[in-house]
């Protein structure tokens, strides 16, 4: 870019605990400027603005979309929101960041979907651990060949911050977070992972749901990781799941498990995926994410070190640092911004790029909680991912 061309102008729709790391990522893009955030009022959006340094500050999104400075919106506002913010977005005709789920059910998601690609705007979810080095260089091992064919998978996405009952969040509450808690807010990144990685999708599943906490008491805050509230506190029924096991089938004959769950003391952010292949077995860590384990039967079990000098060329380029430097989940989220915004600047007829989930990514995601949740109610059947 020179330096007589315009930044591309990114926008901000919800800042809370996720929006603030949209616009770090941004920010060290370098091509491109944080322009505003709009929030559910004007005097809280004009703080935070401040605070963060940024120039405009709106008091809804309708006001940050019909912004002429703002090409590039990122929707981080809670799921309920989802679909009226990215819709008005798409139809403004501005390039839409999402972050996961799309929206709260499936028609909502094939909605945005097809308008997006209408539109012919650039469209993304935030499906994050994707931008992760050695995520990219179990991905490229796989398609090499380097384990043989996949035939295994066992994910896990493990967290305990709901797990004393005086912790709330509106992800718990089916009108602002949707019908299911723990499958659509970290299921689906385990989902997304998994399919990424061993390319190819997920065609039937059998899940398993329970909700371990059915009543918490809160009172009345509903901001996530806030930790044990406090003060006059209120009882509220759960429905949602905060457990869940589920059997996966892959297209391609993988067959596997996922477990999820929120309540689960001394989990913190516990991702972890592992594919077996007829030759060699690979197990990624998400809170140990500079290694990668690869096992084999007929040589020793070795541990690859995040170092772009030893991965594969293409999952090299997604590392910023030298061996021994630990990256973190920041250029993770980082990684995949950069590939959203390179796309912006290519244009949205070019290529998608190959770590960035489209709307219509993103929209098999909410199909595939959609089955686990259908296999739960009907007494834990084998169910079809139903794709339209
Ligand atoms: N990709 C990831 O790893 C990841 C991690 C955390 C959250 N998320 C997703 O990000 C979204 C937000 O989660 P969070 O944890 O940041 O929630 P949060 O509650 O911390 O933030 C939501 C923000 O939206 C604002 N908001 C509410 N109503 C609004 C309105 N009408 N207009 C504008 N702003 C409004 C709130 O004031 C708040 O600042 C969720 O969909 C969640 O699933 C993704």
């Amino acid at each position: 870019m020179s330096a007589a061309q315009k930044k591309i102008g990114m926008g901000l729709i919800g800042p809370g605990f996720i929006g603030m790391h949209h616009i770090d990522a941004v920010r060290r893009l370098g091509f491109a400027e944080v322009v505003a955030l709009a929030d559910h009022k004007a005097d809280s959006a004009r703080i935070k603005a401040d605070e963060a340094g940024i120039p405009h500050a709106y008091g809804s999104p309708e006001e940050l979309i019909a912004d002429p400075d703002v090409d590039v919106i990122h929707n981080t506002t809670p799921n309920h929101l989802h679909f009226p913010v990215s819709m008005a977005a798409i139809e403004a005709g501005k390039h839409i960041v999402s972050e996961k789920p799309l929206a709260m059910d499936p028609d909502q998601c094939r909605r945005l979907r097809d308008a997006a690609k209408a539109a012919g705007v650039v469209n993304a979810v935030m499906f994050n651990y994707r931008g992760n080095p050695l995520v990219q260089q179990m991905r490229d091992m796989i398609a090499a060949g380097e384990i043989g064919t996949p035939v295994f998978v066992k994910g896990q996405y493990l967290q305990d911050w709901l797990t004393d009952d005086k912790t709330y969040s509106w992800r718990l509450d089916p009108k602002l977070g949707g019908a299911s808690s723990a499958l659509a807010d970290i299921g689906s990144h385990t989902c997304d992972l998994a399919e990424h990685v061993i390319g190819s999708k997920i065609v039937s599943v059998l899940a398993d749901l329970g909700t371990i906490v059915k009543t918490r008491y809160t009172n009345g805050s509903s901001h996530a990781f806030s930790g044990t509230q406090s003060g006059d506190l209120k009882p509220v029924e759960i429905a949602g799941e905060d457990i869940a096991t589920v059997m996966l089938r892959f297209e391609n004959g993988v067959r596997g498990t996922i477990t999820v769950g929120q309540v689960l003391p001394g989990h913190k952010n516990d991702l972890q995926l592992e594919i077996n292949g007829r030759t060699a077995s690979l197990h990624w860590v998400q809170e140990k994410q500079n290694e990668l384990w690869i096992g084999r039967y007929n040589a020793a079990n070795a541990i690859l070190q995040k170092d772009p000098s030893l991965m594969l060329p293409a999952a090299a380029k997604y590392a910023h640092l030298p061996g021994g430097h630990q990256e973190a989940w920041t250029d993770a989220f980082y990684n995949m911004v950069k590939a959203i915004y390179g796309w912006v600047q290519a244009g949205p007829s070019s290529p998608q790029p190959e770590i960035v989930s489209t709307f219509a990514d993103a929209t098999h995601i909410t199909e595939i909680v959609d089955a686990m949740l259908r296999s739960n109610a009907a007494g834990n059947v084998w169910m079809n991912v139903e794709g339209k």
